[in-house]
C-alpha cells in the first residue's frame, strides 16, 4: 500500500461549452462539450493516508482550509474511499500555479490532480476514461482535464456513461491568450448560473441542440486541422452560451465593459490578418484561440489595443501526471 502520492493535472478550456445539468447530484450534463488543455495553468496535489484517530485535512498554497472547505474534499475523497473500501482519512495538500491575476478558475485542475492522486494511493488505478467518471462528480469542467490537447466529455446518462475521451494531441500549431479583464472572483459561479438559466431561460432548449451540432462539426473541423473552422466554430458556441443567459429570468451576464473592448480587439486584429478567435466562461475574462507560432506577435498587438490588461499566453497542455508516489 502507498504512503503519499503527488500528482499534476491542467486547466481546461472549453470550446464547445458545457451549459446545465440533467442530474445536479451525479453531474450528469445536458449536452456533451469539447475542450483544449492548457499547459500553463496546472494543479500539484498530494495526497498522504493520516491514522484513523484523525480526520481529513486540506492545504491549499500552504494554508490550512476551513471546515467548510474540507468538507467539500471530503465528500469527493468518499467516492474513492468507498470504492476501494479503505476508509482512513487523508491530508490533501494542493499548490495551484494558476497565476493569481488570472482570474481563471482552478476547479477543473484542482479535482483532476486529486482524483489522479487518489486513483493511484487507493491502488483502484482505474484507466483515464473510468478514473474521469469520478473526477466529474468534483467538478464538471475537471472531467476533461484528465486528458490533454482537444478533449470530449460525453454527456451519458449515467455515473459510468458520462466521461471523458481523448480527441486528438493539438499538436498543430495551436495557442490560447487570455485577456484579464478582471481578476477578481466571480459574482455568480457557474453552478448558479447554469442552474438559473435551465430553470428559466426560454433559449435553454435551442443551445442544447445547437450545441449538438456545433460538437459534430468542430470535431470535423479537428479532423480536418481546419483552424478557421474551429474558430468559428468556437466563437459562436461560446455567445450561444452566454445567449441562454441573457433569455433567464431574471436575466444576467458575465460580460463587463471590458469584455467587450477584448472581444472588439479580436476582431480588429482578424480583420488585420490574424487567425483568433475568442470565447467566455462564466466570468469577464475573453480567451482568445490562435496560431501557438502567432502568440507572441499577438500579444503584442492585443497589449497596444488594450494597454490595462494583463495578457498571458499557454499552449497545449498534457493530461494528468502522477509526480511522486511511494
Ligand atoms: O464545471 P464548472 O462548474 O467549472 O463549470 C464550467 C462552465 C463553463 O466554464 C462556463 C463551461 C465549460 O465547459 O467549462
Amino acid at each position: 500500500m502507498l504512503n503519499i502520492v503527488k500528482a499534476r493535472a491542467h486547466t481546461n478550456i472549453a470550446l464547445i461549452k458545457y451549459w446545465g445539468k440533467k442530474d445536479p447530484h451525479l453531474f450528469i450534463p445536458m449536452n456533451s462539450s469539447l475542450s483544449l488543455t492548457l499547459d500553463e495553468f496546472y494543479t500539484d496535489t498530494s495526497v498522504k493516508w493520516l491514522p484513523v484517530t484523525e480526520s481529513d485535512v486540506f492545504y491549499l498554497n500552504g494554508e490550512k482550509q476551513s471546515q467548510e472547505e474540507t468538507k467539500k474534499i471530503s465528500a469527493f475523497l468518499d467516492l474513492f474511499r468507498e470504492k476501494s473500501q479503505h476508509f482512513s482519512p487523508i491530508e490533501v495538500a494542493s499548490i495551484n500555479f494558476v497565476p493569481t491575476a488570472a482570474g481563471l478558475a482552478s476547479s477543473a485542475s484542482a479535482f483532476a490532480a486529486l482524483g489522479a492522486a487518489m486513483n493511484r494511493l487507493t491502488g483502484l488505478d482505474l484507466s483515464e476514461e473510468d478514473l474521469s467518471t469520478y473526477i466529474r462528480r468534483g467538478s464538471g469542467s475537471a472531467t476533461r482535464s484528465v486528458f490533454g490537447g482537444f478533449v470530449q466529455w460525453t454527456k451519458g446518462n449515467s455515473h459510468k456513461t458520462s466521461r471523458a475521451k481523448f480527441i486528438d494531441d493539438a499538436s498543430w500549431d495551436i495557442g490560447m491568450l487570455t485577456l484579464v479583464v478582471n481578476s477578481n472572483s466571480k459574482k455568480i459561479s457557474s453552478r448558479q448560473g447554469m442552474a438559473h438559466t435551465v430553470n428559466t431561460s426560454q433559449f435553454y432548449p435551442a443551445w442544447v441542440e445547437a450545441a449538438n451540432q456545433d460538437l459534430i462539426a468542430i470535431k470535423q473541423a479537428i479532423a480536418q486541422r481546419n483552424f478557421q473552422k474551429l474558430g468559428e466554430i468556437t466563437e459562436a458556441n461560446g455567445m450561444k452560451m452566454h445567449g441562454t443567459m441573457l433569455g433567464a429570468n431574471p436575466p444576467f451576464c458575465y460580460f463587463e465593459p471590458g469584455s467587450i473592448l477584448a472581444m472588439n480587439a479580436v476582431r480588429t486584429l482578424r480583420e488585420q490578418g490574424y487567425a483568433c478567435y475568442f470565447t467566455m466562461d462564466a466570468g469577464p475574462n475573453v480567451k482568445v484561440l490562435c496560431r501557438k507560432s502567432q502568440m507572441k506577435e499577438l500579444q503584442t498587438q492585443f497589449q497596444a489595443l488594450l494597454p490595462d490588461l494583463t495578457i498571458i499566453s499557454s499552449g497545449v497542455g498534457q493530461g494528468i501526471q502522477i509526480l511522486e508516489s511511494h
